[in-house]
């Protein structure tokens, strides 16, 4: 595995490559990897000849009272794991290698409405930093394709939204959430939490889960159902930012038109912000009529 902190060293191994006629697939991550991180790299392999997985843990995406400064740097361990996965390229840039010129002069790349809502309400300006960085590691790795977590299922729509809208040639594969026995999605913040929260915090998938449930059921007063749900989430002692039920493609309410449903959480247990979400397809011949009449 060779490793570049410099982008025009970087650039200039996936041009010999590219020359060489490989294709190549893009892994972006903060580091700290754990098996959710893993799953994309071996997912990349199956879709290209060369993987490039970059470490950034980039500032433009953290707001000001966030965890930039603990969030964990692990690269030493990460390196391991990506060289066992069979990585042949890690790009781990430090900030002024991204932004040469500070983050305020930096040019932005912003995709309205997506980024407004659940997450990106509750923080702003967020998704705001992780298009504006994807897009910058785009342009220095040219991919073929991307591969990016279901887990962070509104970054994943939002990318997917960029991509299109900005005709960039890069094909964005969604890969499916790792979980802990438990349920836990795995994350790199699950590292902050006590023993304690650590035994609650399987609360937000199970109860998701029994969301998915109960609209597959035919359950269909969605304002009760995440009422219901955050609820229990406070019961149990998390702080419910949201628990919504939408649509999978547009992220908005649940209309006649929906295809896939997406039930989304966002929850604080102590300082951990955890978020998750389950999905569940609509058959257009079942009763769906009635369920959207809700
Ligand atoms: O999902 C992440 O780890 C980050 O948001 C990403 C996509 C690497 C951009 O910094």
């Amino acid at each position: 595995m060779r490793t570049y902190t410099n982008n025009s060293a970087l650039q200039s191994a996936i041009r010999g490559y590219r020359d060489s006629g490989q294709t190549i697939a893009f892994v972006p991550t903060m580091g700290n990897l754990h098996e959710g991180h893993l799953d994309l790299v071996r997912k990349a392999h199956e879709l290209a000849d060369i993987v490039v997985v970059s470490i950034f843990v980039n500032p433009l995406q953290f707001g000001a009272n966030e965890d930039l400064d603990g969030y964990p740097r692990t690269l030493a361990a990460d390196k391991e794991k990506l060289f066992s996965e069979g990585t042949q390229v890690l790009y781990a840039p430090d900030v002024s290698q991204i932004y040469p010129e500070g983050m305020a002069a930096q040019t932005q790349v912003r995709v309205p409405d997506l980024a407004d809502t659940l997450c990106g309400s509750s923080r702003p300006g967020h998704f705001d930093g992780v298009t504006t960085v994807v897009t910058k590691l785009f342009n220095i790795v040219q991919p073929d394709v991307a591969v990016f977590g279901e887990k962070d299922f509104q970054q994943l729509s939002i990318i997917r939204k960029m991509v299109n809208d900005l005709c960039m040639p890069v094909r964005i594969i969604g890969a499916p959430t790792a979980r802990a026995d438990d349920g836990l999605a795995l994350s790199s913040r699950n590292g902050y939490l006590n023993n304690d929260q650590r035994r609650i915090a399987p609360l937000i998938h199970e109860t998701l889960a029994n969301c998915r449930e109960a609209i597959a059921c035919g359950f269909d007063n969605f304002l009760q159902l995440e009422s219901h749900a955050r609820m229990r989430l406070l019961q149990a002692g998390f702080e419910p930012d949201y628990f919504a039920i939408r649509d999978a493609r547009t992220l908005r309410d649940v209309t006649e038109e929906t295809e896939e449903i997406a039930i989304l959480a966002a929850a604080r247990l102590g300082k951990t912000r955890l978020i998750d979400n389950v999905r569940l397809s609509l058959n257009p011949v079942s009763d769906w009529g009635m369920l959207a009449g809700h």
